[in-house]
C-alpha cells in the first residue's frame, strides 16, 4: 500500500486525504500550524476547516516535514497558491527520486504571475508533477458526494497512477493534457466566485448571476487561450463545472466573501471574516496583470479588482459593466 504525504492540512487536503485513507493507504499529514495539527491528531477530525469528517485509517501527523515526506510515494501540496513556492521550496530535498507530486492550490503568483506548475518548473522534475482540479467541494468529498475532477500532468503516466490513486466510485478522476488551461481555469474562476458573491449581497437575481458566470467564462476563456490554453478545457469540468460549483454555494469562501462585500463590508474586514485564505482575493490582481501583458480585454475581472481594493464601489461596478459599449455575444 502507498504512503501519500499532504503538506497542509486544510479543508480539501483533509478531504482527499480520507479518499485515499478508504483505500488503505498510509497517510501522513504535515502543517506548519502545530497546534491545528495536535487538534486534528487528538479528534481524528480536522475541526479547524473540516468539522464533522471523522478520520479513519492509518493516520500520522507530523510538525517536521522531512519524517512526513521521506517515505512518501505521493507528496501531495494542500495549500494556498501564494505558499507553494515556499512550501515546495523546503520539501524538495526530501522527496523521494520516484514520488509524484501532486497539486491541488488553485492561483497565480503574486509579482510573478506564475501558474503553479511555472513555480514547480524551477525546482522539480515534471514528468512526476501532477495537478488535479474541477468542481469539488472539500465539503462534499469528505462526505463521499459523487464528485468529478480532472487530473493533468507532463507525462500522462503520472497523471494516470493519480487518477488510479485517487479512484473510488465516488470520486472520478479524468485525465487531461491542457494543463495550462485547467490551472488558468481554475485560478481565475475564483475571481468570478467573488463577483457572484456581491451579486448574491447586493440581493440582484439568477439572471445577474448567470450573465456573471456565462460573460465572465467567455472573459476567462479569452485570456486562457490567449496564454496557451485549449477553450474545450473551458467548457469542461476545471472551467465551467468549477465555475458552477464555486459560483453558486455557501461552500465556497470566495463566494461567501463576495456576499459580504456586496452586503457592505469592507473587502478586507470581509476577506478576514472568512478566517481561510480567500485565493480569488490574491488571483484578481494576477488576473488584472496577466491580461494586460496578453491585451485581453477582462472587464469583469478587472471591475471586482477594483471594488475589492476599494477603488470602486459595487453599485458603480454593476453600472460600468452593463453601460458597456453594445456589441456581439461570439
Ligand atoms: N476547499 C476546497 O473545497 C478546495 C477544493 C479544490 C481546491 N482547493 C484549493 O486547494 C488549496 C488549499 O485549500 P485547502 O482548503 O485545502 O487549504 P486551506 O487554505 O484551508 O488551509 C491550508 C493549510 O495549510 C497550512 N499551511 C500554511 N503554510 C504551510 C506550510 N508552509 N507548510 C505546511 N502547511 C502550511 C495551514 O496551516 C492550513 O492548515 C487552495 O488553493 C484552494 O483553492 C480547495
Amino acid at each position: 500500500m502507498k504512503t501519500v504525504c499532504f503538506i497542509g492540512a486544510g479543508s480539501f487536503g483533509t478531504a482527499l486525504s480520507t479518499v485515499v485513507a478508504s483505500k488503505g493507504c498510509r497517510v501522513n499529514i504535515f502543517d506548519v500550524d502545530e497546534p491545528h495539527l495536535k487538534r486534528m491528531e487528538d479528534a481524528m477530525e480536522n475541526t479547524d476547516y473540516l468539522p464533522g469528517v471523522k478520520l479513519s485509517g492509518d493516520y500520522h501527523f507530523y510538525t517536521n516535514n522531512e519524517e512526513a515526506i521521506k517515505d512518501a510515494d505521493v507528496v501531495v501540496f494542500s495549500l494556498p497558491a501564494q505558499i507553494f513556492r515556499v512550501a515546495l521550496k523546503a520539501a524538495v530535498p526530501f522527496i523521494r527520486e520516484d514520488a509524484l507530486v501532486m497539486n491541488i492550490a488553485k492561483g497565480i503568483e503574486q509579482k510573478t504571475l506564475k501558474r503553479m506548475s511555472e513555480i514547480a518548473e524551477e525546482m522539480f522534475d515534471m514528468d512526476r508533477y501532477v495537478m488535479i482540479s474541477g468542481p469539488s467541494h472539500a465539503e462534499e468529498v469528505g462526505i463521499g458526494v459523487p464528485t468529478t475532477i480532472s487530473v493533468s500532468s507532463r507525462n500522462i503516466e503520472s497523471a494516470k497512477a493519480i487518477q488510479e490513486l485517487f479512484g473510488t466510485n465516488r470520486l472520478r478522476l479524468y485525465t487531461n493534457d491542457d494543463m495550462i488551461g485547467m490551472e488558468l481555469a481554475g485560478s481565475l474562476k475564483n475571481v468570478m466566485a467573488v463577483g457572484s458573491g456581491i451579486i448574491g449581497g447586493l440581493g440582484f437575481g439568477d439572471n445577474a448571476r448567470a450573465a456573471m458566470m456565462t460573460r465572465g467564462l467567455a472573459e476567462m476563456t479569452r485570456l486562457g487561450v490567449k496564454l496557451g490554453g485549449k477553450p474545450e478545457t473551458f467548457a469542461g469540468l476545471a472551467g465551467v463545472g468549477d465555475m458552477i460549483v464555486t459560483c453558486t454555494s455557501m461552500h465556497s469562501r470566495n463566494f461567501r466573501c463576495g456576499k459580504l462585500i456586496g452586503e457592505g463590508m469592507d473587502p478586507e474586514e470581509a476577506r478576514k471574516s472568512i478566517g481561510m485564505v480567500v485565493e480569488g482575493m490574491f488571483t484578481a490582481e494576477a488576473a488584472v496583470e496577466l491580461a494586460k501583458k496578453a491585451d485581453v480585454e477582462m472587464p469583469i475581472t478587472e471591475a471586482i479588482y477594483a471594488v475589492i481594493t476599494g477603488k470602486l464601489d459595487v453599485k458603480t461596478g454593476v453600472e460600468m459593466l452593463m453601460g458597456r459599449p453594445l456589441k456581439a455575444e461570439m
